[in-house]
């Protein structure tokens, strides 16, 4: 009994006090919790990180993307911005040499637009999907004068295309060593050394002074690779050459830590550029002898822990980064299914098979 008059008086002590002085603070936070409250109301993703707030969200799609009613909605419903997951990359682009193929790329700037949604563009030069004639010369190697030429001519010519429509372009992609070389010993390396690099970049710039130029990599938070990626982003920058630095953020459930985040995030602000998430997805598995599992409310709940840490730590950035891209809508489509495993169900986004959004959707949220 005299336990509970204490308490009362604790209790009274504690709101009079409260009332002193300024209003209590109101209750804002009005989030859905849940699917029941998310299906009443209307707002997405990029409304609780709005604009100059917090920062742009976006989405990979393809162009079969825009052909499911259901998708669409979903897509304007949560997302600021989309990059093309496959069509602006050289193999579409350019399939032989001086046949440009525009129109699957341009399907999805003109849906961008008709939406008020910024586009990416992803990725100007890659070792990976590129056509082979590239580096061929006949039946030989091609120079590295011709290689380097082909190189300025595509990225004039698709660069010139799109001008004025995409706020910035992925100029190289995974140019730096995962071991313990410098750069990454691509056939681009291979034939050019690193000036296949500056050459990407000094082209860009004169290509379209208004778009802004990033280097994209993954394992971005990686310490070592951190290092000289760093190296290489104040080396373009000292030239004029490079404005961004975009982190893949091909991530997982356990890894990586907050504190290599948070270091790398730091690191590359250090080097004057601004910042982006550019290909975000969280895999249910940590490692790539993991089997295959079935989406348990045990991953689930790891899951929605991993992006909480992981947006957490985006908004502390709020000022520095740009954006976040999250590579793909949803769990019914994701390139994780044949990566780095074919065939293995992975289900790394914010909504699931069925678009229905996942308990890592509310803990992204609810902040
Ligand atoms: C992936 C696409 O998602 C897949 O559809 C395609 O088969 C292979 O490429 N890093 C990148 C992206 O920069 O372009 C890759 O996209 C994923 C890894």
């Amino acid at each position: 009994m005299r336990d509970i008059f204490y308490f009362l008086a604790l209790a009274l002590m504690a709101v009079l006090v409260a009332c002193d002085g300024e209003e209590p603070e109101p209750e804002v936070n009005t989030r859905p919790q849940n699917v029941t409250e998310y299906n009443k109301v209307t707002e997405g993703l990029k409304d609780y990180y709005a604009g100059n707030e917090y920062f742009a969200i976006g989405t990979a799609i393809e162009p079969a993307s825009l052909d499911d009613p259901a998708g669409v909605a979903l897509l304007k419903r949560h997302f600021a911005s989309i990059t093309a997951e496959n069509v602006m990359k050289w193999s579409t682009l350019q399939p032989s040499e001086g046949v440009f193929n525009f129109g699957p790329a341009d399907r999805l700037v003109d849906f961008a637009g008709a939406n008020g949604m910024l586009v990416f563009g992803h990725t100007l030069c890659w070792h990976n999907q590129v056509p082979d004639w590239v580096f061929r010369d006949g039946a030989v190697p091609a120079s590295k004068e011709l290689v380097l030429q082909r190189l300025e001519t595509h990225i004039i010519t698709v660069m010139t295309h799109f001008k004025g429509r995409i706020y910035g372009w992925d100029v190289v992609n995974e140019a730096i060593d995962d071991g313990s070389g410098t750069y990454k010993n691509t056939i681009w390396y291979q034939i050019c050394g690193a000036d296949y690099i500056y050459k990407a970049f000094e082209t860009a710039r004169a290509a379209d002074p208004d778009a802004k130029l990033f280097y994209n990599d993954y394992s971005a938070t990686n310490a070592t690779k951190r290092e000289k990626i760093y190296n290489l982003l104040v080396d373009l920058k000292g030239r004029g050459l490079v404005d961004g630095m975009g982190l893949q953020g091909h991530w997982n459930i356990d890894a990586p830590s907050d504190d290599l985040i948070t270091a790398a995030l730091n690191r590359y602000k250090e080097a004057g550029v601004e910042l982006r998430i550019s290909e975000l997805d969280v895999s249910i598995y940590p490692s790539n002898s993991d089997p295959e599992s079935e989406y348990t409310s045990d991953i689930a709940l790891k899951q929605a822990i991993a992006y909480g840490r992981f947006f957490r730590i985006f908004r502390t950035f709020k000022d520095d980064i740009s954006g976040i891209t999250i590579w793909g809508i949803a769990d019914n489509h994701t390139w994780l299914d044949n990566f780095p495993v074919q065939g293995r169900k992975n289900y790394p986004l914010l909504f699931d098979v069925n678009l229905v959004p996942k308990q890592a959707y509310f803990t992204v949220i609810n902040f």
